[in-house]
């Protein structure tokens, strides 16, 4: 199964730290991935969450093609009008009163744990320090974005545990309660659909508790949309889920790119108070480029079409992959998640699971809790949905007959 037409030789400059299926790709074109040995694949991983608009989309192809002819970077010492103007945009469409643009979804939560921190010590309590976060959660691989999700696997042998990382069991707001109350607090951290940890959303009063717990306990609530915001559960972002739910503090990244590596930590002003000149920075974190994109993506995203297409397509999904349940009860355990984001926790191996879709030209994402995850183009049409199931279908006959042998 190896690619025959390979580019590369061989890995072995390659650092270690991917298990990577022996598949590379040339093209793309909407949900379509081609690979170099010239199959076909339908693309349900898009990126993981990132290509949410799916392959080469002609507007984000448009935006970088244009600004590409006309100026890539700037330093942030210079104003950049295409930075301000998405950020106006996320404003106007959240909580949120300002923005600091990085590159990836890890420089958003970085920048997202400082600002939490710097509010308190701007507040006169320097002593609040702790984030509390929770188990199944991913953060992105900074040291201090695995020391806040905590994951044992991603923080061995890289030496003590950062101090001021809390972690509480998903859901537990018996203890949740009791963390925020703590003197040393600073703020709560949570993905309000956890992606990595295998698609496990909280509910609308969970994500009403939290909001409640941390304005009584007067800590930050600091959201990371970095996977399941930007138009991926069927709302621009999560948490508008729920009525009256806003965090203080918000990571994004992925989608909000289309492709491109952007990052962006959104906050209430109150919460950035702390944040003045000097407090952080970036190279190329906003530059002229990144923004070009990041504008065409945010335009094609943030349109009710698109949102009602998500919610469209997601509902086909979860009917599908339950009937998918109730006839391969053997293979298929439980069906969850929120909009696109959709977890399908199987019984047999996952990754063994995932290469048998391959085998029918279907790509799917793996995840915690035994998952594979399907993480389509939001833009999927229901005949391609439709694709999606019948290979699906395929892959669990496939692990039907395995298991049997
Ligand atoms: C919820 C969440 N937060 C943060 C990150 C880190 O983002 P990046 O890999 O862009 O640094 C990810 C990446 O998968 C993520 O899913």
């Amino acid at each position: 199964m190896a690619n025959q037409q390979s580019p590369s030789a061989s890995q072995q400059h390659i650092m270690g730290v991917y298990n990577r299926a022996p598949l590379a790709f040339e093209r793309g074109e909407g949900a379509r991935l081609f690979s170099t040995d010239g199959e076909a694949y339908l693309d349900c991983v898009a990126g993981i969450s990132t290509d949410g608009l799916g392959h080469a989309h002609p507007a984000l192809v448009k935006a970088l093609k244009d600004q590409g002819e006309k100026l890539w970077h700037v330093s942030n010492i210079f104003r950049i009008p295409q930075q301000e103007a998405l950020a106006d945009k996320l404003c106007a469409a959240t909580f949120a009163d300002v923005v600091f643009f990085g590159n990836s979804g890890t420089e958003a939560i970085e920048c997202a744990l400082k600002t939490a921190r710097k509010y308190h010590a701007a507040n006169g309590q320097p002593e609040r320090i702790d984030i509390v976060g929770f188990d199944g959660s991913f953060h992105g691989r900074s040291y201090a974005a695995v020391n806040a999700s905590g994951n044992a696997a991603y923080l061995e042998g890289f030496g003590p545990r950062l101090p001021g990382y809390v972690q509480l069991k998903f859901g537990d707001f018996e203890a949740l309660a009791e963390a925020v109350k703590s003197p040393t607090c600073a703020g709560v951290i949570v993905e309000p659909v956890q992606g990595e940890g295998g698609a496990r959303a909280l509910s609308e009063a969970q994500l009403v508790e939290l909001r409640r717990l941390c304005t009584e306990a007067g800590v930050l609530l600091i959201f990371d949309e970095v996977q399941c915001g930007m138009g991926r559960t069927g709302k621009l972002f999560a948490y508008e889920w729920a009525d009256g739910v806003a965090p203080d503090i918000m990571a994004v990244a992925k989608a909000l790119g289309g492709g491109f590596p952007i990052g962006a930590c959104l906050a209430t002003a109150e919460a950035a108070k702390g944040m003045t000149v000097g407090a952080h920075g970036s190279t190329f974190g906003g530059n002229p480029l990144a923004m070009a994109v990041g504008l065409a993506a945010f335009g094609e995203i943030n349109t009710p079409e698109l949102l009602d297409n998500v919610k469209t397509v997601a509902g086909y999904f979860t009917q599908q992959l339950n009937g998918l349940k109730d006839r391969f009860p053997d293979i298929v355990a439980d069906v969850r998640g929120k909009g696109l984001l959709i977890g399908v926790k199987l019984i047999p191996n996952n990754r063994e699971f995932m290469a048998l879709a391959r085998d029918q030209k279907l790509l799917v994402a793996g995840g915690g809790d035994n998952c594979v995850r399907l993480l389509p183009p939001l833009n999927l049409t229901l005949d391609e949905a439709q694709e999606a199931i019948a290979k699906f279908e395929l892959a669990c006959e496939a692990a039907r007959k395995a298991a049997a042998a």
